[in-house]
């Protein structure tokens, strides 16, 4: 319990090691609760670590597959991150054999996130009032320091209210598209069983040393919100500053 650090040579390792810690937790969770459940963040980072659970010999059954964030893009489209997951984990892993849910890019912002607060409602049969307790919650991270589309400073990093919402990200830099989003909040990645955040590559190197080293600040490094149990699985050039 706690926060861990665990440092890899390469990104494949750590990719490596975060996939098998993953299908290990769900294994153990659908043994314990009869279903297990999973959310899976976005980026580019993640590609290897699906794509290695996507050959690793896993019985997908009664796994429920959520997506942590979504850029409001059609599912076809390239930025799509429902399209990145489907892709890197169909290799043997046929995404028609999992139950995925997911977030509907292709809708107004405000329609997607209360599609998908309704659909992660009915699948984890949760009342109104009551937050999901993930199995797993996989999270990454941008070089600003935030997490799923958490950025610093957006007020619903300390919602402990809702499940999911849209979100806008003011940010020139990024493209015109992907600033619309729809995002796990603040309160539910809080209450994940365990947290495993992937991180690797030069460019993440100075936010995790804020993220790991500096003073506690969740609303202006999203990246330190973290649930009771929370791995960091990160390459040696991203830990080059700790
Ligand atoms: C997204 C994410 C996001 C991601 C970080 C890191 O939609 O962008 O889910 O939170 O984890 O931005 O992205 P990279 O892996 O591409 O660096």
């Amino acid at each position: 319990m706690g926060t861990e650090i665990l440092i890899f040579d390469t990104a494949l390792k750590a990719a490596e090691a975060c996939g098998q810690q993953t299908l290990n937790l769900l294994e153990e969770a659908r043994r314990d609760r009869g279903i297990a459940t999973i959310a899976l963040s976005g980026g580019s980072t993640p590609r290897l670590m699906f794509q290695w659970m996507s050959k690793y010999p896993f019985e997908w059954r009664a796994i429920e597959l959520f997506q942590v964030d979504e850029r409001c893009v059609p599912p076809g489209d390239p930025s799509s991150n429902f399209r990145m997951i489907r892709e890197s984990l169909q290799d043997s892993a046929p995404i028609e054999k999992i139950a995925m849910h997911r977030i509907q890019g292709e809708l107004p912002p405000p329609e997607a996130a209360t599609a998908y607060v309704k659909d992660v409602r009915t699948v984890l049969h949760l009342d109104g009032g009551t937050l999901p307790e993930f199995d797993v919650i996989q999270r990454g991270m941008g070089p600003d320091a935030h997490t799923a589309s958490l950025f610093p400073g957006e007020p619903l990093i300390r919602d402990q209210t809702h499940i999911a919402a849209a979100v806008y990200v003011d940010n020139p830099d990024m493209p015109a598209a992907t600033r619309h989003r729809v995002t796990l909040l603040g309160g539910v990645l809080e209450r994940a069983r365990h947290t495993l955040c992937l991180a690797t590559g030069e460019e993440k190197a100075e936010a995790l040393y804020r993220v790991l080293r500096g003073p506690a600040n969740p609303f202006e490094t999203p990246s330190q919100i973290a649930s009771p149990d929370t791995t960091w699985y990160i390459d040696q050039a991203a830990a080059s500053r700790l």
